[in-house]
């Protein structure tokens, strides 16, 4: 490529990347803004939870799509957290889903702030923001076991296939994610804000 024509295509792609990100209203969320509404911060959190829950739904269902809920297991065991983490990346914040009958771990509810949260969560029903002793900003909202889908993974023995369960227990030990029902409160989202209320 001649030397010119090299410098307008960068400059051409440069241009593209920054359309692509000013596109992008929610990344004005994590800005410092000591103005924000409440309406405006729930906004924020909703707009980033379900973008990180339409991803990971999607990867889902064409894990188990491509090789039934055993591959989607191994593939969620490997990749759940890493898709979640790159949605917080895209919004410069934390994104974390707990539990308190969690399958991994690394999602259960050990923070006083966040046990407060499940509690408000259980009777609320709806999301919310809180700010913690060290006056960080969090956005909670409620997860549901909305679909049919979800059964496969975390239902009763008869939703969950037989070879899945093993696989279940092989890689987590102490997983407490399973008996679920449709419809019912299986966790939630906490989101990082980096505005103030
Ligand atoms: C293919 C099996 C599978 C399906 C289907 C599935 N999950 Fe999960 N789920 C998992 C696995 C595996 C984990 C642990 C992921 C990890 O290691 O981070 C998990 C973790 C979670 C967590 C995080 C808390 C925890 O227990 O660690 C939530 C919340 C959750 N699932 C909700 C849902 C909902 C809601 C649906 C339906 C939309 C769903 N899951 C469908 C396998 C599944």
């Amino acid at each position: 490529m001649h030397v010119s024509s090299r410098i307008r295509f960068i400059i051409a792609f440069l241009m593209l990347i920054s359309a692509c990100n000013s596109n992008n209203a929610n990344t004005k969320s994590t800005e410092k803004n000591t103005s924000k509404t409440e309406a405006e911060l729930l906004a924020d959190g909703d707009s980033m939870a379900t973008t990180a829950q339409r991803n990971l739904l999607m990867q889902v269902s064409s894990a188990i799509q491509k090789g039934g809920t055993d591959y989607a297991i191994s593939y969620c065991n490997e990749n759940a957290m890493l898709l979640t983490d790159a949605v917080a990346q895209k919004y410069h914040t934390n994104i974390q889903r707990l539990s308190d009958k969690n399958r991994n771990p690394k999602n259960a509810i050990m923070l006083e702030e966040d046990k407060l949260a499940w509690e408000k969560i259980n009777q609320l029903k709806t999301h919310f923001i809180q700010v913690n002793n060290k006056g960080e900003t969090y956005y909670y909202k409620p997860i549901a076991l909305a679909m049919p889908t979800c059964l496969k993974c975390h239902g009763t023995q008869n939703d969950i296939p037989l070879s899945t369960q093993r696989l279940i227990q092989a890689n987590y030990p102490n997983d407490k994610a399973t008996n679920y029902t449709l419809g019912e409160l299986r966790g939630m989202w906490k989101i990082q804000l980096a505005t103030a209320l």
